[in-house]
């Protein structure tokens, strides 16, 4: 799909009043699509909403819990009844979870398996039949993470829900390209947003001192959302399938192809070493 100058496009972002939905959203609005954004905070929505209208952009924000399948039936119902299928499925809405397996339970995995799983698998399932039907290009980005193929210790649960992202769009690109809608994982490293912070976490990692030593490490590290929309959609341009973002998440992707016995190593060293802060 051709995303250079959007004039006249539809494009969904979820998780939009944040982070790189947020960034994501604004960008789609600077190339001139309108854009739908589903967000579960109600202030960072309108928040959002207020900031893509003063760009001139035409907005459709709804207060939307992405793991949950009433609200995205009815949001999706909602944007094709106003403006019909939409051309650009952006699937952003995430959480974060640190802490090792044994510190995890059971409800933790179904609080991330709800929003980074089901989210993905309800933008897709209630908007994808729309967009085949109608015959024209489309694409859709599923926002996952360089987690979902190198992930760290202490990530399971999340890395999990992000290996299934991967998973699931390598497969429908295979679906859907003979219908024209490309498809694109994309694999962010570690991106300067608010989600360490609004992280649950667990065990060690839960320690303040961890929690501000990572969010400070991910400050640090300073590759901020705005990058992050910008490559997704030089990698939508390219109709890439996994699409990772930033130097780190480019070079764990090729180490964990080409040397993961080195990945493993590294990762038993880190482990270790947060056992023994606990
Ligand atoms: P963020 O916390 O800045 O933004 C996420 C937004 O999603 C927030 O506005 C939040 O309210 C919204 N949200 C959360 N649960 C929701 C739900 N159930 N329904 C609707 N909206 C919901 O986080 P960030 O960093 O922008 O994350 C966006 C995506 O990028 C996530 O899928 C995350 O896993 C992924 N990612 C982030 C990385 C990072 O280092 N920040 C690295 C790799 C992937």
């Amino acid at each position: 799909m051709d995303v250079r100058d959007l004039t006249g496009a539809t494009a969904l972002v979820t998780g939009a009043g944040s982070g790189i939905g947020r960034e994501l959203a604004r960008a789609l609005a600077k190339r001139r699509a309108r854009v739908a954004i589903g967000e579960l905070d109600e202030a960072r929505l309108r928040e959002a909403e207020a900031d893509l209208r003063e760009l001139g952009c035409e907005v459709l924000a709804r207060r939307v819990d992405v793991g949950s399948r009433s609200q995205m039936e009815a949001f999706a119902a909602d944007v094709h009844r106003e403006w019909g299928p939409v051309d650009l499925l952006v699937n952003n809405a995430g959480v974060g979870l640190g802490g090792a397996f044994l510190d995890t339970t059971i409800e933790d995995w179904e609080w991330i398996t709800r929003t980074n799983l089901f989210g993905v698998v309800h933008g897709c399932h209630f908007f994808i039949p729309e967009m085949a039907k109608r015959g024209r290009p489309g694409h859709v980005v599923n926002v996952a993470s360089a987690a979902a193929y190198a992930p760290l210790p202490a990530q399971s649960a999340y890395a999990a829900t992000k290996f299934a992202i991967l998973g699931l769009s390598v497969t429908m690109q295979a679906e859907l390209r003979n219908k024209g809608i490309g498809v694109t994982a994309v694999c962010p490293g570690f991106i300067d947003t608010p989600i360490v912070e609004r992280a649950r976490l667990r065990g060690a990692t839960a320690e303040p001192a961890t929690r501000q030593r990572t969010a400070d490490f991910y400050r640090r590290r300073n590759y901020g959302p705005e990058r992050v929309a910008r490559n997704t959609l030089r990698a939508v341009q390219r109709n890439r399938v996994v699409a990772p973002i930033s130097l780190e998440a480019w070079g764990l992707y090729y180490a964990s192809r080409f040397v993961p016995g080195l990945l493993r190593w590294v990762n038993g060293q880190l482990a270790r070493q947060l056992a023994t802060e606990k």
